[in-house]
């Protein structure tokens, strides 16, 4: 063999086995990628659920951002696999912790998405508590999660009531003690809001007195606030024409009249009689000069029940309503009073009016913005 040709050999042996080895490794490093490829998750994920020998069961299912997060925070549990895959990934801090709390705790992933897409500011109440059927307040528009556990007591102590009364009542202040605990407006909200709520957990400034107050035509010392003396004629004068006669007998009264009044009637029945009909000092609504007590002409009942009746079906197109109606006292904490009229305006004494609820209930459904 000659010299030339022993080298051409040598050559292409070497070029041989360099394509030999090129191809081979190509093949080994093709063999290593379909991972990486077909795999959607991220390369920490993927780690974590090769550790956890959960490759092939979550890469035949479809990519969960849930389940990634999960896997990368290295808090996936593999008893909740199932309901992971139903829980919506959320932009929130320690979702995976957060998640597999709500889990141990017996939510369900309806629940969970609920509670982490609606209801962040929930968390760390229902975090700190047991179970609750979370979604049965999902439709009640006045629920308030800071008042969660005495809605659960008041519950438990009324079981008589759905979840919408006892919400309701809970939020008016009723699982509690009148007088016990309550808001106290400034001056300038109680001047500024005419629908401004007044009872045993509101209180006025003690010197609190509307700016614009005007005598009625009825009496030179007879006040009432601007708008609700006009509203207030209205009303005498259509009562009239239907052939329906009252006049007023207690308007506007200052803090120190409602004072007078209600410490002779304690002289009088004692204070827990005395708190069923008259207000303490600061929690009248005669203090805003928007209510006004009315009475028949004749007879010495403050109104008849046809005057009741007629007050009922037609004083709130002149802005008044019937504030504490026969049947309510459980609610309005004061003993029915035909004829204790409340200036609101038209507008919201007619849905008032349509509503059917005391304006305690009425003000925190639909007025009250739940803090
Ligand atoms: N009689 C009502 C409740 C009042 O004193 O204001
Ligand atoms: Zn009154």
């Amino acid at each position: 063999m000659n010299k030339k040709l022993k080298i051409f050999l040598i050559i292409l042996l070497i070029l041989i086995i360099l394509t030999v080895i090129i191809i081979t490794t190509l093949k080994l490093l093709k063999n290593d990628e379909p991972i990486k490829e077909t795999s959607l998750y991220s390369d920490k994920a993927v780690n974590v659920m090769k550790q956890i020998n959960l490759y092939d069961e979550i890469n035949n299912k479809n990519y969960s951002r849930t389940i990634e997060v999960l896997l990368e925070d290295n808090k996936l549990e593999k008893l909740y696999l199932e309901e992971y895959y139903q829980i919506e990934y959320t932009n929130i801090n320690n979702f995976s912790t957060t998640i597999n709390k709500l889990l141990d705790k017996k939510y369900n992933s309806e629940e969970i998405n609920y509670i982490i897409n609606n209801k962040k500011e929930y968390l760390n109440i229902i975090l700190n508590m047991n179970y609750i059927d979370i979604l049965a307040f999902k439709d009640i528009p006045n629920f308030n999660i800071k008042n969660l556990d005495r809605y659960l007591n008041y519950q438990e102590e009324y079981k008589e009531y759905d979840l919408k009364t006892v919400v309701t009542y809970v939020n008016i202040g009723l699982d509690k003690e009148g007088y016990s605990e309550y808001t106290e407006y400034t001056k300038k909200e109680a001047q500024n809001d005419i629908t401004i709520l007044v009872n045993k957990y509101h209180k006025l400034p003690d010197d609190y007195v509307p700016s614009d107050l005007v005598s009625l035509s009825y009496s030179s010392s007879y006040y009432l606030r601007k708008e609700a003396a006009e509203a207030f004629e209205k009303l005498t004068n259509a009562g009239i024409l239907d052939g329906v006669i009252f006049y007023p007998f207690s308007p506007y009264r200052s803090y120190d009249l409602q004072d007078r009044l209600y410490t002779g009637y304690v002289a009088r029945d004692g204070q827990k009689a005395a708190d069923t009909y008259s207000a303490r000092p600061g929690f009248s609504e005669h203090q805003l000069g928007l209510a006004v007590d009315v009475r028949s002409s004749t007879l010495p009942d403050n109104l008849t029940p046809e005057h009741y009746e007629w007050m009922l079906n037609n004083s709130y197109k002149y802005g008044f309503i019937v504030r504490y109606p026969k049947g309510c006292q459980h609610i309005t904490q004061f003993m029915e009073e035909p004829w204790h009229l409340r200036y609101l305006g038209v507008e919201v004494a007619t849905k008032v009016h349509d509503s059917g609820l005391t304006y305690d209930e009425y003000y925190d459904i639909y007025i009250k913005t739940q803090e």
